[in-house]
């Protein structure tokens, strides 16, 4: 065998010895800081040298002097490498106890700021836990939020419910000490205020079925003249009885597909809406019409304009315009004067619910506004 031969021989297999105990001192310290493994690399390439210079040194037969030289120049290549793994692993150490507390930020709900220090996968960690730590702020955000709604919107329900319940309670002691001058006025006032809140708490169940992703869409092939003329004929006798025109206009034979019952219930939401903020000689229109994908139905009314802020608001449950709860007027009022700010929250979950969209825009020329709901064809 060649000397070059036996030289690589002797290199690798004290190589591959070393190398196997230095795997065995990273398992056995697989636990324990970056540190430790950092100094078994730098530890490893030195003894592999040191063992190897020392094995083939032996059978070379170089001199004693020979080999104190190599065995010193390797020792101190030895203590320098294992400073410089040690500095490296300290330096390592400090960017991920960084990183630590940029988690344990996230965990507290704090500000987390992406790195620019440490190596680019260090960097790459806390630009996505940075990432992520805004996703998670923006999701507490709409949780609060919607906490709050519900929180709202249970106080304002009770209350709406609270005061026509005591209503209906003075006019019935009243009717039982004989006590009411007009006793059919309090049986019909009694009744009215029953069925306002029948369809309050319709509504309720409507929205929280809704919320609950409950809501079942059974889509069918509906005609839109049948459907709008159907609703204009039964807000017909509230329009006539505020002095509103209502009128609508839908093309020949124009179809979609949609839930037969929740497109009633937009619609008459809609108008609803319209004839209740239309003053009297004022007027609300129907219209439906296809457009790119779908079809728009388009309620226009004369209620002077929403301002930017509120148009924002309309849709959210249990907003009413005002923050006022009381019910206006004096007198008891009758189902379609009843307000719980339900309507178009119910009107967006059942438009969502069909894949359609819905918004409310400005429309000075008839000094009133257009709620539009666009549905896919
Ligand atoms: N056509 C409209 N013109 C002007 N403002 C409107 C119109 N429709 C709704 N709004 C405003 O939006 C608010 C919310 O409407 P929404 O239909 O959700 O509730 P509501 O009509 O007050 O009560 P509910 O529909 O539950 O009886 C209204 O109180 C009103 O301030
Ligand atoms: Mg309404």
């Amino acid at each position: 065998m060649s000397d070059l031969a036996e030289i690589w021989l002797v290199a690798i297999g004290s190589g591959v010895a070393v190398g196997l105990a230095g795997l065995l001192a990273g398992w056995l310290l697989r636990h324990r800081s970056l540190r430790w493994q950092l100094a078994v690399v730098g530890v490893v390439t030195t003894l592999t040298v040191l063992v190897g210079v020392q094995a083939i040194s032996r059978q070379m037969l170089i001199s004693d002097h020979d080999r104190s030289v190599v065995l010193i120049v390797t020792s101190a290549a030895a203590v320098v490498s294992l400073a410089v793994a040690l500095v490296l692993a300290t330096a390592l150490v400090r960017w991920s106890q960084s990183l630590r507390e940029e988690v344990r930020r996230v965990g507290d709900g704090g500000a987390v700021v992406a790195g620019r220090h440490g190596p680019a996968e260090f960097q790459g960690l806390a630009s996505d836990l940075a990432d992520a730590n805004r996703r998670l702020a923006e999701a507490r955000e709409r949780e609060q939020r919607l906490e709050d709604s519900r929180r709202e919107l249970v106080s304002w329900v009770s209350h709406d419910l609270r005061t026509p319940l005591a209503g209906i309670r003075a006019m019935a002691e009243a009717l039982e000490d004989g006590v009411a001058v007009e006793p059919s006025r309090y049986h019909r006032q009694i009744r009215g205020e029953v069925d306002r809140m029948v369809l309050m708490v319709d509504d309720l169940f409507e929205l929280s079925r809704i919320h609950a992703g409950q809501l079942v869409v059974e889509p069918q092939a509906i005609s839109l003249g049948d459907l709008v003329s159907e609703a204009i004929a039964a807000a017909d006798p509230v329009a006539r009885a505020r002095g509103v025109q209502l009128g609508g206009e839908v093309p020949h034979g124009l179809q979609v597909d949609a839930d037969p019952a929740g497109l009633s219930r937009v619609l008459a939401n809609l108008i609803v809406n319209g004839i209740r903020h239309t003053p009297a000689d004022g007027s609300v229109h129907v219209i439906a019409r296809p457009v790119d994908g779908g079809v728009e139905l388009a309620v226009t009314d004369g209620c002077g304009g929403i301002a930017d802020d509120a148009r924002d608001r309309l849709f959210e449950v249990g907003y009413r315009g005002t923050s006022s709860r009381t019910p206006e007027g004096s007198e008891l009022q009758d189902v379609h004067t009843a307000r719980a700010g339900l309507g178009l929250a119910i009107v967006k979950g059942i438009v969502e619910a069909h894949h359609g969209r819905v918004a409310v825009e400005n429309v000075p020329a008839a000094a009133g506004c257009r709620f539009r709901v666009v549905l896919p064809a």
